[in-house]
């Protein structure tokens, strides 16, 4: 079977991630090597979305070790990210009685991995964790790294509440990663984009950890990914958790000030104020409102290129480099209807990367190359938001 293995070591625990067609089969025995014994009970917490066969091969394989196995279902939903959803999670497993030695098995979407990892990281104080990422941006960001988190509804100032995404949440890394790229044949061209945005956003980065090649490498290779190439796919998906891996190695928890993990929020703190626009459409059809995250990433990596190109930290190319990148494979770049620029530059704000007040933002500076800058001049910033405006 044509798979790759990516290890990826934090002071938090070592693991590997499995990438390859099929490989959900044989994910029991994968999970009894990385606990040291053969689990007696498991809990999956299986994305709404995934086809039931998807379902079918972990219970199945689970089962076929001897397993009981218990499945709870969630809505990959940002609204369902929530307290609520970790509640009923947590209930069912102590229902199940999931001992602290238990694995939970996380199928699906980033949102609900997410959401997974964050009860296996409570659950009496933590509990194992394997994530099966099944879209592509699970398989090649959310699913490696370990962070975990559920969005927080907070009464704005007019009391409607505001949903302030990923705002609870803890470390907690798996024990085993499984990407089946199987699932991405069944996955949405718009769902597809959407990993491909987080691929981009890596070779925007990837010199910062010694890989030069990914960005140019990426940019040849978008057009055989989208064909679904199974070859291509894999050694996309393992490059990209391969850079992700050396950097979340150095700075797990995100702490480094001069950069570390944080340079993997490039375009995120614009992303993450416009996501929550809901009548924001990527292609102008309002039947596809709201955009995706990936969508959302996307026009954040175009202003932040934009905000670097303006403030002289990069040159012209990069920017333009970038836009064409993303529009190549049919990601917005820019939006009709944006919201009034103040009321982005204010939720941008409220972003948990705020310190003290003060922004920081990751921005361009070269080729493959990022920075974090404090306190960016906010004209600049309005005029990055203007750059996505159609
Ligand atoms: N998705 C960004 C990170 O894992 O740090």
């Amino acid at each position: 079977m044509n798979q790759r293995i990516v290890n990826v070591g934090t002071p938090d625990g070592d693991y590997r991630v499995v990438v390859g067609a099929g490989v959900l089969s044989s994910i029991a025995t994968a999970t009894a090597d990385a606990l040291g014994h053969e689990p007696a009970h498991v809990f999956i917490v299986a994305d709404a979305g995934v086809p039931e066969s998807a379902r079918a091969a972990v219970i199945d394989s689970f089962a076929a070790l001897g397993a009981s196995v218990h499945v709870h279902v969630v809505r990959p939903s940002e609204r369902d990210k929530s307290i609520e959803t970790l509640e009923a999670i947590l209930a069912a497993m102590a229902r199940t009685r999931h001992e602290r030695s238990d694995p939970v098995v996380a199928l699906g979407g980033g949102i609900v991995g997410d959401t997974a990892g964050f009860a296996a990281a409570c659950y009496r104080r933590g509990v194992p964790i394997v994530q099966c990422p099944t879209t592509l941006l699970a398989m090649v960001d959310a699913s490696v790294g370990g962070k975990t988190a559920v969005n927080l509804a907070v009464p704005g100032a007019d009391g409607a509440p505001e949903l302030r995404k990923n705002f609870v949440g803890a470390f907690h890394q798996p024990i085993l990663v499984v990407a089946d790229i199987a699932m991405l044949s069944t996955l949405s061209d718009r769902h597809f984009r959407c990993g491909l945005a987080e691929c981009i956003k890596h070779g925007m980065i990837a010199s910062e950890a010694g890989d030069d090649q990914l960005g140019p490498w990426t940019a040849s290779a978008l057009d055989a990914a989208i064909a679904r190439d199974a070859a291509t796919l894999i050694e996309l998906i393992a490059r990209n958790i391969a850079l992700k891996a050396t950097i979340v190695g150095r700075d797990t928890r995100e702490t480094d000030p001069a950069g570390g993990r944080m340079l993997l929020n490039l375009g995120h703190t614009f992303a993450h104020a416009i996501e929550p626009i809901h009548h924001l459409t990527p292609d102008g059809d309002a039947a596809h409102a709201p955009l995706h995250h990936g969508e959302a990433v996307s026009l954040g990596l175009a202003a932040a290129a934009h905000c670097a190109t303006a403030l002289g930290h990069c040159d012209s190319s990069v920017e333009s480099q970038a836009l064409e990148t993303l529009a190549s494979v049919g990601l917005p770049t820019r939006i009709r209807n944006l919201s009034e620029t103040g009321r982005i530059v204010d939720a941008m704000l409220h972003d948990k990367k705020v310190s003290g007040n003060t922004l920081r933002l990751v921005l361009p500076i070269g080729p493959g190359r990022a920075r974090v800058f404090s306190d960016p001049p906010i004209e600049a910033v309005r005029h990055a938001i203007d750059s996505i405006r159609a």
